[in-house]
């Protein structure tokens, strides 16, 4: 449920590893229909995310960002995933023309630069990654927003993820 006074969760990654595992974490407690909103900065590490995700989730091909292409479907792991980049796109209309979401309901969508479109609606997952002080420590706050995500990230102990903490 959404809740009004609802807070972000914050992981602090101090690695690549620490990274993989958060994501290898969330990858046992996605769903098909699901929806996961990336936002950050250009290195911030989203695809890096992604792509330990999609290993978690099975897929055998290598992800890469989908940059060029906008929008990618892996279907060899035990979801299918539905992997969307919106940099280099302006506006609504444009995002609207992709046809990304035809696919909500038959994979886990993930999106980075979600920003870009002002049209998600929940329930979704936001993540929103940030560089943090060393070389190779990253942030992220984890939002959910609607549907059962606090609870199934709780269960999941992403609520409560001491090692990374
Ligand atoms: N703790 C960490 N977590 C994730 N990536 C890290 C970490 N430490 C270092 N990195 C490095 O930071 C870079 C993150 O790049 P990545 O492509 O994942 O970012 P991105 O947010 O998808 O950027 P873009 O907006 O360009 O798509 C990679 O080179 C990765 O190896
Ligand atoms: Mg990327």
């Amino acid at each position: 449920m959404l809740t009004k006074d609802r807070k972000p969760i914050v992981k602090v990654m101090n690695s690549v590893e620490d990274t993989a595992e958060l994501a290898a974490r969330l990858a046992r407690l996605v769903e098909i229909g699901d929806i996961l909103l990336f936002t950050g900065v250009v290195g911030a590490g989203k695809t890096t995310f992604i792509q330990a995700l999609a290993k978690n989730l099975g897929v055998k091909e290598r992800v890469t960002s989908p940059t060029f292409v906008i929008h990618m479907l892996r279907e060899s792991g035990r979801i299918p995933l539905s992997h969307v980049d919106l940099y280099r796109l302006n506006n609504d209309n444009e995002v609207e023309s992709i046809g990304f979401e035809e696919y909500y309901d038959s994979a886990v969508t993930v999106i980075e630069w979600a920003d870009r479109y002002s049209g998600f609606r929940p329930p979704y997952l936001e993540l929103h990654f940030e560089y943090g002080r060393q070389e190779n420590e990253r942030i992220v706050s984890i939002d959910p927003n609607g549907g059962d995500w606090e609870e199934r990230l709780a269960k999941g102990g992403i609520g409560c993820l001491s090692d990374l903490e």
